[in-house]
């Protein structure tokens, strides 16, 4: 029983992190965009080919697996008492446009190496145990963060909205979903978890900062996930010819959404915290040619907070803002859609002591952080108790080709998530 030697609780079983390591490389080459980058894309061949790999690792784990309508995929350890709550871990793992191999990744291929050092170990759970990866936590396709695990969530709004989604190629969300074999019932509604499915959930994660590696420690236990937000604007004016149309005369739809990016940069600074951020990753001009002026102009505004009044106050200084610049340059402020604007979450006190009692356990250095990225636990923390582990990543390089783990780091974090699901599933 793992509990039993405080000294070794995996005796001398050893974490397969060479075999973890080829995992972590065989699956970024379901890919996109050429090594070392990776972008990996929801229900994109890569990804249906990415899931048949995940589900072929479950199911030599010993895990049975099952899929819902929009491909959440479940590997389930029945424990000794199959009725009770069950004991969840995951991530995810699509990529977003010329990323890296770690985000995500290391929370799903560390959960099934957790379940293999268990099993190694000889560990017998009571409750049972769950792997989950979660479909699409990135925005890329739908424009929707976290859409698996937001669902699971209970969102019926989202429910809803899935039946009429399209991405820019105009292919729908129902289209999309069935040609990788899901939605076969478009009624998104079964996704949803009763609320005693599980006990906890815990999520190992690269941390995408750099604090870890800078102060020399081996693993974060995360309090509190930020809180995030989207927004899409599109701004519309004449357009015209580049020549042709005197300056006097334009309403370049392409620099209201230019000024408005700078006030995004302007209204984040306003609140006087380092904790407020906004970004601009997403601008559009249309037609796009050199000598044409921009009749019609698309940004996407991601704005997030460790503080949810403070960053909605930023919200509201982006609209007046969008409205304001239209008014004054004359352009059309077609949209202006708060794509979502979610509230941040808390760790839960009896996953961090059981994720602390493991660092302890196995003398691991160890502090508490937030999480300034947000993760599937801010949805699953919805609807059982959360927790997160990170590990250090190199210079904090995240959603980013450069970014890297170490294999002796993950080791470190699949111990402590394998030693807190045991602490979890015997409780
Ligand atoms: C997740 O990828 C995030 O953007 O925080
Ligand atoms: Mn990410
Ligand atoms: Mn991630
Ligand atoms: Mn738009």
């Amino acid at each position: 029983n793992v509990n039993g030697n405080e000294k070794d609780p995996f005796h001398s079983t050893m974490v397969d992190f060479v075999n973890l390591q080829k995992q972590i490389d065989q699956l970024s080459a379901f890919s996109d965009s050429p090594a070392p980058s990776v972008t990996r894309i929801l229900y994109s061949h890569n990804d249906v080919a990415a899931r048949r790999f995940i589900k072929d690792l479950m199911g030599r784990a010993g895990l049975s697996v099952r899929e819902d309508a929009v491909g959440n995929i479940f590997g389930r350890w029945e424990g000794s008492e199959p009725d009770a709550p069950a004991v969840a871990t995951g991530s995810h793992i699509d990529a977003i446009p010329y990323s890296g191999k770690y985000d995500g990744v290391v929370g799903v291929l560390g959960a099934i190496e957790a379940i293999n050092l268990l099993r190694r170990s000889g560990f017998r759970p009571k409750r049972s145990l769950e792997v989950i990866m979660f479909t699409s936590e990135e925005p890329t396709r739908y424009g929707i963060s976290c859409l698996g695990s937001r669902l699971l969530a209970g969102s019926v709004s989202l429910a809803k909205a899935l039946t009429q989604t399209v991405d820019n190629d105009n292919i729908s969300f129902l289209d999309a979903a069935k040609s990788a074999g899901y939605a076969k019932n478009e009624d998104f509604s079964n996704v949803f978890l009763d609320e005693k499915t599980y006990s906890a959930f815990v999520e190992l994660h690269i941390e995408q900062g750099p604090i870890l590696e800078n102060e020399g420690v081996s693993i974060g236990i995360v309090t509190a996930i930020a809180a995030p937000a989207s927004i899409k604007v599109d701004f519309g004016g004449n357009g015209g010819h580049a020549g042709a149309v005197l300056m006097p005369q334009r309403n370049d739809a392409g620099l209201a959404a230019a000024e408005l990016a700078l006030a995004v940069e302007k209204h984040v600074l306003e609140s006087g915290s380092i904790d407020t951020v906004g970004t601009v990753g997403i601008m559009e001009v249309h037609p796009g040619a050199i000598n044409s002026i921009p009749s019609k102009s698309h940004i996407e505004i991601d704005t997030r907070d460790i503080d949810e009044k403070r960053r909605n106050t930023v919200i509201e200084k982006i609209q007046e803002s969008a409205v304001s610049i239209s008014k004054r340059r004359g352009v059309e402020l077609l949209e202006f859609k708060i794509v979502n604007q979610d509230p941040p979450a808390l760790s839960d006190e009896s996953v961090v002591k059981a994720m602390e009692s493991a660092t302890q356990v196995l003398g691991l250095s160890h502090k508490k952080m937030i999480s300034r990225a947000y993760h599937d636990s801010l949805f699953m923390a919805r609807k059982a108790p959360m927790g997160m582990i990170f590990i250090p990543c190199y210079k904090g390089y995240s959603h980013k080709p450069e970014e890297y783990a170490s294999p002796e780091d993950i080791a470190n974090g699949v111990k402590v998530l394998a030693l807190t699901l045991t602490n979890l599933s015997l409780n």
